[in-house]
């Protein structure tokens, strides 16, 4: 796996909200040697597109070897992550989480910090990536077989596992190197927090993971949601949270039972296809635990807290209940753009993952790095860069069809997006806005099953912003579109491009990068 300066998950970064945010990244990937970047989840780079961390957007990989250092405002508040951009390679370790500290007018006692949930696959993430774009029509992409919360789980070796979902065992054994089989391990240990009787409890609940969806509950406790991505929302209470792949949530849980108890914490990892129903029963869906002890408990035994199963349901709640703490309503009249997400096959037999008939495919080599300085005055047409040029104007709706029968997190970049209304199975959007003077914003929303979401997002940033499906193997197989607004308005730096894709093109002119 990989690790940020030893340590994974990686360190946690921790700015005030309009601090500038300094990151120094050498990339020190060894056997094999790859690409990096790392990308500032969800935070605007408004006016600092280039630092957004993306390998053929805003930079060429980091090459081996080399060293970058990121510069940018930390221009939301709240909490998030950032993350390896590369390839799939986040999925392997490359992340950790990133606080902003704001303005807030919620009373909590004790700032828990970061909660990642993420899925664990124990197959390098790069024979999985190799398996998605190879597969044939009758193979699902690969489900992971564990999960962690902050970076700890315990893994049942009874499981007939590693990468037993792979409906081809054979091409697991031609590609799932011998040399880095482990002994497994049926007692590791679990991430433990302790909880204060009587005192309220924020957390900062995020998923990191590859292609689980997470239903995250505490035993015995409810938790008031108070914001969604980057976005404060009115309070509201649940017993249990949906986080699709990159989504995050602030809570604040109240200690209310004596202070010798203690209670599992449970993120049920929910596979895309159990979410639509296509799964056999049982297949990657079970609990990942960590461990909540109050001041007085005896930390020497495990909690005997159980629970009955929350919602399967891998949508996110209901938009009518989440609206934002501050009013910022979306303009009027803006431009619509139809998205449809399919799946379908190309001329090798595998699955190729379209969206309006187009697959994305990144030029490492070749970023959409605006350089006037150096003489450049468009941008490549070729279509597997999925350019949509929105010009100038100032607002955009995009209506993102589902036509597979899975959910998937959409994630669009720069920008907190509103979500003017959500559809299940075959409804199309009729047009029709949820909350008209104050939709919920936020950067990842799930597309439910066969349904649809519709966004806007105000085209304030100028810049080229990725929108993608954050399951990790979606995101490499294509689903993925780079939205452009106002190109005119946006300076890059001149000589940006050098400082990545002068060692990136010389470290490729020498190797191979599949
Ligand atoms: Cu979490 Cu394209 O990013």
């Amino acid at each position: 796996m990989f690790l940020i300066n030893g340590q994974f998950p990686g360190p946690l970064i921790q700015a005030n909200w309009g601090d500038w945010v300094e990151v120094t990244v050498t990339n020190n990937i060894q056997a094999p040697e790859e690409g990096t970047s790392l990308h500032w989840h969800g935070l605007l780079q408004a006016g600092t597109q280039w630092q957004d961390g993306v390998p053929g957007v805003s930079q060429c990989p980091i090459a081996p070897g080399e060293t970058y250092t990121y510069r940018f405002r930390a221009d939301q508040f709240g909490s998030s992550m950032y993350h390896a951009h590369y390839s799939a390679q986040y999925t392997a370790g490359v992340y950790g989480a990133m606080i902003t500290y704001g303005p807030t007018q919620l009373d909590y006692d004790i700032d828990v910090g970061p909660v990642i949930v993420s899925d664990w696959n124990h197959i390098p993430y790069f024979s999985i990536v190799q398996n998605v774009m190879t597969m044939n029509m009758s193979e699902y992409p690969t489900y992971s077989d564990s999960g962690l919360i902050n970076g700890r789980g315990r893994f049942d070796c009874s499981k007939p596992s590693y990468g037993q979902s792979f409906n081809d065992s054979n091409w697991l054994a031609s590609n799932y190197p011998s040399t880095l089989q482990w002994s497994c391990v049926d007692d590791a240990q679990r991430s433990q927090f302790r909880f204060q009787s009587g005192k309220t409890h924020r957390l900062r609940l995020m998923n990191v993971g590859a292609d689980g969806f997470q239903r995250f509950s505490i035993d015995g406790h409810t938790m008031t949601v108070i914001a969604l991505d980057y976005v404060p929302v009115q309070p509201y209470t649940t017993d249990s949270i949906m986080l699709g792949i990159s989504q995050r949530a602030d809570v604040l849980i109240t200690a209310d039972a004596s202070s010798t108890s203690s209670f599992w914490m449970r993120s049920e990892l929910l596979n895309a296809a159990t979410c639509g129903g296509l799964a056999p029963p049982g297949i990657n869906e079970f609990p990942i635990f960590a461990e909540v002890y109050y001041e007085d408990a005896d930390t020497t035994l495990e909690p005997v807290s159980t629970t009955t199963v929350k919602s399967t349901s891998c949508n996110n709640a209901p938009i009518d209940i989440t609206q934002p703490e501050y009013v910022i309503p979306p303009s009027t009249q803006p431009f619509y753009q139809d998205l449809v997400l399919t799946m379908t096959v190309n001329d090798t037999g595998s699955w190729e993952w379209e969206i309006n008939g187009q697959t994305y495919r990144a030029d490492y080599n070749n970023p959409l790095l605006y350089d006037a300085a150096d003489g450049q005055t468009s941008f490549p047409s070729d279509p597997q860069y999925n350019l949509y040029n929105f010009a100038s104007n100032t607002s955009v709706v995009l209506n993102i069809t589902n036509a597979t029968p899975f959910p998937h997190p959409i994630h669009m970049h720069g920008h907190n997006f509103y979500v003017l209304n959500v559809g299940g199975v075959g409804a199309p959007w009729d047009g029709s806005t949820v909350n008209p003077t104050n939709p919920l914003r936020r950067d990842v929303q799930i597309v439910p099953p066969l349904g649809f979401i519709a966004i806007q997002f105000e085209a304030n940033n100028p810049g080229i912003w990725p929108l993608h499906c954050h399951v990790a193997w979606h995101l490499s197989g294509g689903w993925y579109i780079n939205v452009m607004s106002q190109p005119e308005l946006l300076t890059i730096p001149a000589g940006e491009r050098d400082l990545t894709c002068k060692a990136w093109d010389a470290w490729t002119a020498k190797n191979v990068v599949d």
